[in-house]
């Protein structure tokens, strides 16, 4: 998420709609006028064709260009970018026609549209058992590099502060100038710099890596912030604000703007500068496209990342609890839902008859009177006209005079009612949704939210009494039981392949207190007075940087690491979630809550050679090699002469999953893993085995054995499942134990 108003996938979609509409209406103006219409593109060319030098790729890329411009002019003209430094691209304005032409050159393996994505503390450290006084590996921990593609960032936050930071690490190679606003980098924030390719300014932003949003300051203090003593939202959620690797270097692209959102040109070409400015992990807490992974920019990016060794985190998406709505699941990734901690913030509800009712929602405002009259939008609106879009006390459509001096009851269409109802004179809104109750919502005038059964309770107060009244109260914090998983975080199956899992774990991602700019209100909306540096936000945007964090914080342990093996401590050591609580299961929660602590420490790990290994997978999800181009950077993966990958999944993945193929028979999958001993030379690991009730899974053999370091073992799981009814899950596991360590990976069955 970003602000308030759009972390969530309603608010989120209307305001996409807008801009589309606005889109269509420039879009529509232009085309008015006869031009064959021109839309921005990606066009992948071979490493192959790569050289050194960046003028001089780039001037190839000019040559490509012009040969199916008019003259070198209009091709100088239509070019946007050249992506020279860690893969071989460029980003043009193009005609349909134009595209395909070069689709049919022989140094051009694909060509993109370009697309626009969305955006999808303090205490969730201590909750997910990362202390302040963790055990650290300062001296590493200063060279981690921590890389977020975001909206930028804010130097002045004390999150940020350079002081006590060394010079950047050797291997930095990134820059970082003055900009508009921005007063420039320090020894924490050693690298910021922002794309906007599209040419087109943003006038609710500034083109300089400067956050007026607050979405990037939120995440990368997350990730990496300095320990700030005192940290809270006008008291609520006090205490020590801090990164999971506050000793880490932070190096922010800005590719996200404030109304236009966030675009592939502008992702690639942060890939393009992270991977050759030497960052160690990136963090992207953006949307991405979801099925295919080689038309998919964020999971391009991430595949060049992984091959330069860099671990990529993602966000899963906020758009839960439907299934298969899971983003960014690309099996290179680390896919992060986000889970809830046990502290929510409630704002009480008085009524005049003298019933108490608890809302959600952080409201900083103490009320000056003990009642306030109460009204109904729906019985205050405007005019006979607007009566229904009154009941959700939509913009205009209410009476000022009637709303004046009184507290406001409303349903939820779109988030910005409070600022609607204070706008006119209202005291406040009581909001009533069913579906969002999960995080709490930042109001700029006196409000609360309350679910349906209350929302009746108050309806019926209001109109069984001549004068009704209520008074809203202070928000206060209090215990809940946790962790669950937020009800908007995305769920699998994964759409892009049915053989793994994702999302692959859970992260704390509601109500998360974390720096923010001073640049922009609490909540943005009209009329809100409220500023502070640090504030509470939700979405999987808020989960994704705890994982980075944990991911920068084994590295600082294990700097030699590859991305697979990072990620497989952080999966198989993370702690098991409640299908009670999350009926969803694995398909909410990945492999459970990320554990940091134990992530350091996993005793053994599924490595993998990241190219080879993912190339063999795709092939075996049947992905033709041509269409593998843009990823591997040739245009000549012929899959049948590669080896093919072993097993069901030809991945060795730290999770397993097993999609049934019949309805009659049952289905049997074959997995087949290698486990690395990084824990002590001499080790035995025993199989723990859980089927489910109608599954049976062998392990051959039950028991592992090292005696070196970096041993290699193999092993197989036979997987074998009755038939099931169709959308239904079903979850075991498999625990590797020896007399120290247990290295878990779920095993899910589900049918399609
Ligand atoms: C940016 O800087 C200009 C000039 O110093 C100033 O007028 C403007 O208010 C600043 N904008 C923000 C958002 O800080
Ligand atoms: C934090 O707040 C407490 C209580 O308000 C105060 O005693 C303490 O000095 C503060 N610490 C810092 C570092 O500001
Ligand atoms: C509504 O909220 C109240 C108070 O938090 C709770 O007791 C009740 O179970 C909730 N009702 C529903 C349908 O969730
Ligand atoms: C791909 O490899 C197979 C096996 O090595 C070979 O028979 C086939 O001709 C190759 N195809 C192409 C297009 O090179
Ligand atoms: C593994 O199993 C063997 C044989 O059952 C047993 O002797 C050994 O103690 C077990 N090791 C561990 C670490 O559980």
């Amino acid at each position: 998420m970003w602000s308030k108003k759009i972390c969530f996938p309603l608010p989120l979609d209307h305001w996409l709609l807008l801009l589309l509409l606005l889109h269509l209406i420039l879009v529509g103006l232009v085309s008015v006028q006869g031009n064959d219409q021109k839309k921005f593109y990606i066009v992948y060319l071979g490493d192959d064709h790569a050289v050194n030098e960046d003028s001089e790729a780039a001037q190839t890329h000019m040559h490509i260009l012009s040969s199916v411009k008019e003259s070198y002019v209009e091709a100088k003209e239509s070019m946007v970018y050249s992506y020279t430094k860690s893969f071989n691209a460029f980003a043009a304005k193009l005609s349909s026609d134009e595209a395909e032409r070069l689709l049919g050159m022989d140094e051009v393996l694909s060509v993109l549209p370009n697309r626009y994505h969305k955006l999808h503390t303090t205490k969730s450290w201590d909750f997910i058992g990362l202390p302040l006084k963790a055990r650290r590996n300062l001296k590493l921990e200063r060279d981690v590099i921590v890389g977020l593609f975001d909206t930028g960032i804010t130097p002045e936050s004390k999150s940020f502060k350079g002081d006590g930071f060394g010079p950047p690490p050797a291997k930095w190679k990134g820059t970082c100038g003055h900009f508009a606003n921005f007063s420039g980098c320090n020894n924490k924030i050693i690298g910021a710099t922002y794309f906007k390719l599209d040419g087109n300014p943003d006038p609710a932003d500034i083109l300089s890596p400067i956050d007026v949003d607050g979405h990037g300051t939120h995440t990368s203090s997350t990730l990496a912030g300095n320990q700030v003593p005192n940290a809270s939202l006008f008291g609520l959620a006090m205490g020590t604000a801090r990164g999971a690797v506050p000793s880490a270097r932070v190096a922010m692209y800005k590719v996200c703007w404030s109304s236009s959102g966030c675009t592939d040109m502008d992702i690639l070409a942060a890939y393009d500068a992270a991977i050759h400015d030497g960052v160690d992990v990136i963090s992207i807490s953006i949307g991405g496209g979801g099925g295919n992974y080689v038309r998919d920019s964020i999971a391009i990016g991430a595949f060049h990342a992984m091959k330069k060794g860099i671990i990529t985190v993602a966000s899963a998406g906020n758009d839960g609890p439907s299934l298969g709505s899971v983003v960014n699941h690309a099996p290179w990734f680390v896919t992060v839902a986000a889970s809830g901690i046990d502290r929510q913030f409630i704002s009480k509800v008085h009524l005049g008859n003298g019933k108490d009712l608890s809302g959600i929602g952080v409201n900083t405002f103490n009320p000056k009177k003990n009642l306030y009259p109460l009204v109904s939008g729906v019985d205050v609106a405007r005019n006979s006209q607007t009566k229904e879009s009154a009941r959700f006390c939509v913009q205009d459509s209410l009476d000022p005079n009637k709303v004046k001096g009184k507290l406001v009851f409303c349903k939820l269409e779109n988030w910005g009612s409070d600022s609607v109802v204070k706008g006119i004179g209202g005291v406040g809104t009581i909001i009533e949704d069913d579906q969002f109750l999960d995080a709490a919502q930042i109001f700029m005038a006196p409000g609360t939210m309350v679910n349906d059964t209350i929302g009746e309770i108050i309806d019926e107060y209001i109109h069984s009494t001549r004068s009704p009244s209520a008074v809203i109260y202070k928000s206060h914090e209090a215990k809940k039981r946790a962790p669950f998983i937020a009800s908007f975080s995305s769920r699998g199956p994964n759409p892009g392949s049915e053989r793994i899992l994702k999302p692959d774990i859970a992260a704390p991602g509601v109500d998360i207190l974390a720096s923010y700019t001073l640049r922009k209100s609490l909540t943005g909306s009209e009329g809100d007075t409220q500023y502070s540096e640090f504030t509470i936000m939700s979405g999987t945007s808020m989960a994704c940087p705890h994982v980075a964090g944990v991911a920068a914080y084994v590295k600082s342990f294990h700097p030699h690491w590859s991305p697979a093996a990072i990620r497989s401590a952080i999966l198989t050591t993370a702690k098991p979630m409640s299908q009670r609580v999350n009926s969803d299961a694995e398909f909410s929660y990945g492999v459970g809550q990320v554990n940091p602590n134990k992530a350091v420490n996993p005793g053994l790990v599924y490595d993998m050679d990241g190219t080879l290994s993912y190339i063999q997978f795709l092939c075996h999800e049947g992905y033709k090699g041509s269409s593998l181009a843009p990823l591997v950077g040739s245009k000549s993966v012929n899959c049948s002469s590669l080896l093919p990958g072993q097993g069901y999944d030809a991945l060795n993945y730290p999770t397993m999953q097993l999609s049934l193929k019949s309805s009659k028979q049952p289905t049997v999958g074959v997995f087949r893993r290698t486990v690395t001993n990084v824990g002590p030379a001499k080790s035995t690991y025993n199989a723990t085995i859980r089927a489910p009730k109608g599954v049976e899974i062998i392990v051959k053999p039950m028991s592992l054995s090292f005696s070196t370091t970096l041993e290699k073992r193999t092993f197989q799981v036979v997987v074998k499942a009755n038939p099931m009814p169709s959308m239904r899950m079903i979850s075991g596991s498999l625990g590797w134990k020896s007399s120290r360590y247990t290295v878990r990976s779920p095993i899910v069955i589900h049918s399609p």
